[in-house]
């Protein structure tokens, strides 16, 4: 049994109540690799935020858990030496999908789990939960749980269609579950392909397609049945046009490629949204500066040459994101 804190790793609590009350958002970025890693410790660094390392259970599969935790516990040295003295780094879960999953990472020395109970019918998700927040408060580690099922296709995480949160239902399933933040559905998904061409509007300006709003009457809803209370949005990643470019002229083929509009994202961070999660656009970031290398140097095979300006493309999208959008920026407890 490794406890977080002797990695030097921090939970939720404290970071989420301060988000709340301060009107901003924590990044959850997910790593698979070196290289996403150095990135979001970088940008976390040089703009004096917090930061939540997402390890899904495809990352485990990809980069071995035991690897993927040794890594995170080096972030925290990589911070410090960076000349961060008090860095706050949570090593979470993202969509745990058993007890057994969720213990053997609490056991592993994870800060925080995510038990994703959201397919499920309600009572066995609240069930579910449950269990896992009673190992998980043991050790102090905090527990995200979610209610309501987003749409979207991911390696790991794939639904049809998606169901918005009841409000009706977040009393009962956060009380019964003692869960420390709830992830509801208002609209985002996974991955890159957030909304069909038919459901936007074209922006005259831009000639950009624009996606339909965010159900932020259910968010509404929700706050005033949990006041103050750590909500959490999935399937956050803006998909940046200019990446989705770059991409495209280089070979790829993304094909009307929409995420959610940064505006949506920063309103929803000044309420009691306080962890907002993103990967696609690390993967979008990573994949734009590859193909440009390889496009433009095709003598190139030195992966230090590509996978180098992948990372320095991920820092400036990280950063970007802390300092433009969640607002995190500046918001250590302690410099
Ligand atoms: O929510 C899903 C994350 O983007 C993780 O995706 O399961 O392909 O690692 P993954
Ligand atoms: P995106 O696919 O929008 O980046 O969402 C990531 C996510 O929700 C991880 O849990
Ligand atoms: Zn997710």
């Amino acid at each position: 049994m490794v406890n977080y804190k002797d990695l030097g790793l921090v939970n939720t609590r404290d970071m989420f109540a301060r988000a709340i009350k301060g009107g901003y958002a924590i990044p959850a970025f997910n790593f698979n690799n070196m290289e996403q890693l150095q990135a979001i410790i970088k940008a976390a660094v040089e703009t004096k935020s917090p930061v939540i390392l997402q390890v899904s259970k495809g990352a485990r599969n990809y980069a071995n858990q035991t690897l993927l935790r040794y890594m995170a516990e080096g972030a925290v040295e990589y911070a410090k030496e960076l000349g961060c003295a008090h860095p706050e780094i949570v090593l979470h879960l993202d969509h745990g999908d058993s007890f057994e999953l969720c213990k053997s990472c609490i056991d592993m020395g994870f800060s925080s789990v995510m038990i994703d109970g959201s397919h499920l019918p309600y009572e066995e998700n609240v069930a579910l939960t449950k269990k896992v927040v009673e190992y998980a408060h043991q050790f102090d580690v905090t527990v995200e749980g979610e209610l309501g099922v987003l749409a979207g296709v991911e390696d790991e995480v794939c639904a049809e269609h998606h169901t918005y949160t009841n409000p009706e239902e977040v009393i009962d399933f956060a009380t019964r579950t003692g869960c420390d933040s709830l992830a509801i559905s208002i609209g985002t998904s996974h991955g890159a392909y957030k909304f069909k061409p038919e459901q936007c509007h074209v922006d005259p300006a831009t000639g950009r397609l624009v996606p339909p709003p965010l159900a932020f009457e259910v968010l509404d809803a929700v706050m005033e049945k949990l006041p103050g209370f750590p909500i959490v949005l999935h399937g956050s990643s803006s998909v940046p046009q200019e990446e989705v470019d770059t991409i495209n002229r280089y070979g790829g083929k993304l094909e009307a490629a929409i995420g959610i509009p940064e505006e949506e994202l920063r309103k929803a961070a000044k309420s009691a949204v306080c962890k907002i999660n993103i990967d696609s656009d690390s993967r979008l970031a990573m994949t734009a500066a590859i193909r440009k290398v390889f496009a433009e140097k095709p003598a190139e095979f030195d992966p230090r040459k590509y996978l180098g300006p992948a990372r320095d493309n991920m820092e400036k999208m990280y950063k970007h994101k802390i300092i433009n959008v969640l607002g995190s920026d500046g918001k250590l407890a302690q410099c």
